[in-house]
């Protein structure tokens, strides 16, 4: 069968515990790009009208330096050091390097001989050079209008989950435990099929008023290959325990992945949370700047509270004047962090980011959402599937940890002997369909 797939190097397996995943779609990045290029000319008339003439030129020089790259990428070349002066081009920089040590008879690090979770991250990075190097229209997301697209088009699902939410908090007088958890579990699998990216976590049905993303968990709910939650359950109810007579909620770390629905959810998941008890604080993590189309951004993330608040629909505005409410009182925050558009995986994040680490080592619960997130969890290598998730995060451990992922790499770990293998005689593409999904929980200090 032809195959488009690279093998793995001897030498880069043998320095690794595992083998890298590597590049199978390589088709993908040559189809980003040059949907870049076009949002890039599309918006020719609204640099000039910004910018005048200077925003033409910036937009030719752009598209240009973009179309090369697409040119190196499809043709293998090697990639190339970042010239731009940016906090992080270091980093990158000398990351390379060490792909470089990599490789085998000193040949140079390209498109496809590279790990994918390498070149996939870099080629985003190269984007935001793109831009970088071409003032004045350096700060231009080229993301912008699909996350905004895929915020309107999920309407009637945010205002169906803002209604329960509003209608749960403020019609259960003083619920008692059972009823707490059977909420806790409708958000977090809310939130992970937010992570479906189709906008709508309706199964395929249309995304309609009668469509309610709560309805549709029931169904969902066989395609959850690991479930955790009743983990992430007792890590948070664990600190209601230890807080004496007052009950302590816990501080929540939420690595964030897309905006639009998926944010939603998230943001659904940290109200319920704080306004319970659960938590007393959730930190949201989110990009530096625009990264794998449609991630998170602190411009995505004020914008989506702001339309929220603006909206129509009193239980969905309502949610947003409390979630402003949350920001401006310090229940929540959002942070950024280089780190997180780095193409590292989680393992090097002490030595690499020691600041960052410190930091998630204050945290009660940290929430990894998405794929991206856990292919940097578990190094993004061809793992045995039933490789134990703590064995897959190499010493990564700052406090207990989930990843709410839905599937759509070729990676998966903590699978029961058989599992695995079932799934790919019935679906060969189940790793990377979208329709499989794990809640999957590891906490240090209990196993160890
Ligand atoms: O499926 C393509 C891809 O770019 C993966 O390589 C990546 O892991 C994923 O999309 C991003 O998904 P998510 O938004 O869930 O991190
Ligand atoms: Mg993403």
């Amino acid at each position: 069968m032809e195959t488009d797939q690279i093998k793995t190097p001897q030498s880069l397996s043998a320095k690794f515990e595992g083998s890298f995943a590597y590049l199978t779609v390589r088709d993908r990045l040559p189809t980003i790009l040059t949907k870049v290029i076009d949002t890039i000319h599309r918006n020719k008339k609204n640099f000039f009208e910004e910018h005048g003439e200077e925003g033409v030129d910036a937009e030719k020089r752009t598209i240009s330096f973009l179309s090369k790259l697409r040119n190196e990428l499809q043709t293998d070349k090697p990639v190339l050091c970042l010239a731009d002066e940016a906090e992080d081009t270091a980093a990158w920089n000398e990351y390379m390097k060490r792909q470089q040590e990599l490789m085998e008879d000193g040949q140079p690090v390209s498109w496809f001989k590279s790990p994918w979770l390498y070149v996939e991250c870099y080629m985003y990075r190269k984007i935001q050079e793109a831009l970088w190097l071409n003032p004045p229209i350096n700060d231009f997301d080229v993301f912008k209008e699909g996350k905004t697209q895929s915020f309107f088009e999920s309407q009637q699902a945010i205002i169906s989950l803002c209604t329960h939410l509003r209608e749960f908090l403020t019609s259960v007088d003083n619920p008692d435990e059972n009823q707490l958890y059977d909420q806790f579990l409708k958000y977090v699998q809310v939130s992970l099929w937010g992570n479906k990216c189709d906008l709508s976590i309706s199964a395929g049905q249309d995304n309609s008023q009668k469509t309610s993303p709560i309805e549709s968990l029931s169904t969902l709910q066989r395609f959850i290959l690991v479930d955790d939650s009743d983990k992430v359950w007792s890590a948070l109810t664990a600190l209601w325990a230890s807080g004496g007579t007052e009950k302590r909620g816990a501080r929540v770390d939420i690595i964030l992945d897309n905006a639009g629905f998926e944010l939603v959810t998230d943001l659904v998941l940290a109200d319920f949370m704080v306004s319970v008890g659960l938590a007393k604080e959730v930190r949201f993590h989110g990009k530096l700047f625009p990264w794998f189309v449609s991630d998170v951004t602190k411009k995505d993330f004020d914008w989506t509270l702001s339309q929220i608040v603006a909206s129509n629909h009193r239980q969905m505005s309502a949610c947003g004047v409390q979630w402003k409410r949350f920001m401006k009182e310090g229940m929540w925050s959002y942070h950024d962090h280089q780190f997180w558009t780095l193409p590292h995986e989680f393992c090097d994040m002490a030595a690499d980011a020691a600041d960052l680490y410190s930091t998630l080592q204050g945290s009660d619960l940290i929430l990894f959402k998405g794929d991206l997130n856990y292919r940097k969890l578990t190094g993004d290598r061809d793992w045995e599937h039933t490789v134990p998730f703590a064995r897959a995060l190499r010493g990564f451990n700052p406090a207990p940890l989930c990843s709410i992922r839905t599937l759509k790499a070729n990676v998966q770990v903590g699978l029961q002997p058989g599992q695995g293998e079932r799934l790919t005689s019935q679906e060969p593409d189940w790793m990377t369909n979208g329709k499989y999904a794990v809640i999957q929980f590891f906490c240090p200090r209990r196993e160890q």
